[in-house]
């Protein structure tokens, strides 16, 4: 089993061996005339409808989508947390809007992911049942090509308070290339020789199974303050380690508390570009980020 492979992090020393495909397409763009709320040499932060920056992307650009859209579930219900009973709602921008619109939506902003995606390019989406479904139809109907779809089963799952239904313990990652066709990345070895200390179910040396085992983000991932939906930097490190590899630009256009820009700063060589409505969400991310900056800098 080789130890390494998940630390195999380093930030990119001057970037040189990289095409600076970041600032290329920052500057060669209408998007010029918007202000990142953060930019650096690897990240972009835009605080933005996700419309609005995606629109001005050139086609095929991107190599990886990581998309974790609103899940449409803040419908005024109860849940558990901590211990105690806790509303269900995570934010406005969680409220469903009604099937067809919510349809609507999710068909806008996937059909965007397709036109900015390299051929070779694939996207993930994360969703619960309130929203999945919707997401992987539309992607079926955009003529993606479903590679996988992953159950992330979270160990540490709230009980459910009501005992009407059975304990919500999952979440689905769909995985899906731009072309069935083309040859997509996919670091098999690394998968499978991995160090994945946080997942009981992860056999070492066995392949990797479609059913990862991860807690929910532990305390020090929300040290910034926290995110309502926030992923854990463990299921973020593993897709990006899995899809991308040195040189790719990663887009989150839910961007959150910026768990994937976390993730891919901490993997290295990756350039990123993220966008989040919230402004709150959008600091929260430049705070993670530049810690991981520090960090580097001290040792
Ligand atoms: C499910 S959360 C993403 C959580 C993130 N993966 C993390 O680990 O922190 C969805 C995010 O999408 C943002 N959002 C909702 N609608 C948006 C839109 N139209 N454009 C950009 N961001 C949007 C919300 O503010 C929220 O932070």
């Amino acid at each position: 089993m080789n130890k390494d492979v998940e630390y195999e992090i380093e930030i990119a020393e001057d970037g040189t061996n990289m095409e600076d495909i970041l600032l290329g397409i920052v500057t060669n763009s209408e998007l010029q005339n918007i202000n990142p709320a953060y930019k650096t040499d690897d990240n972009v932060l835009y605080n933005a409808d996700c419309m609005d920056i995606m629109t001005m992307l050139p086609d095929n650009c991107v190599d990886l989508i990581f998309a974790d859209p609103p899940y449409n579930l803040s419908n005024d219900g109860i849940t558990c947390h901590a211990g105690k009973m806790v509303s269900v709602n995570k934010g406005t921008w969680d409220k469903s809007k009604g099937f067809d619109e919510d349809l609507e939506f999710h068909e806008t902003w996937i059909k965007e992911c397709k036109r900015i995606l390299k051929p070779e390019g694939t996207i993930w989406i994360s969703g619960t049942n309130h929203s999945i479904y919707q997401c992987g139809f539309l992607l079926q109907k955009l003529g993606f090509h479903i590679l996988n779809d992953i159950a992330w089963f979270k160990p540490n799952a709230a009980p459910n308070l009501a005992c009407t239904t059975f304990a919500h313990s999952h979440e689905t990652l769909l995985w899906a290339k731009k072309e069935k066709k083309a040859k997509h990345i996919f670091n098999y070895d690394a998968m499978k020789n991995g160090y994945f200390t946080e997942d009981k179910m992860k056999i070492p040396d066995k392949q990797m199974r479609t059913v990862w085992s991860i807690p929910t983000p532990a305390q020090s991932e929300k040290e910034f303050g926290k995110h309502p939906t926030q992923k854990p930097l463990a299921l973020l490190k593993r897709i990006i380690l899995a899809s991308t590899n040195e040189g790719c630009l990663i887009l989150d256009p839910f961007n959150g508390g910026g768990t994937t820009a976390v993730a891919a700063k901490m993997i290295g060589n990756r350039k990123y570009i993220g966008i989040d409505i919230d402004e709150n969400f959008i600091n929260l991310t430049k705070k993670r980020l530049n810690q991981i900056t520090e960090q580097y800098k001290i040792f």
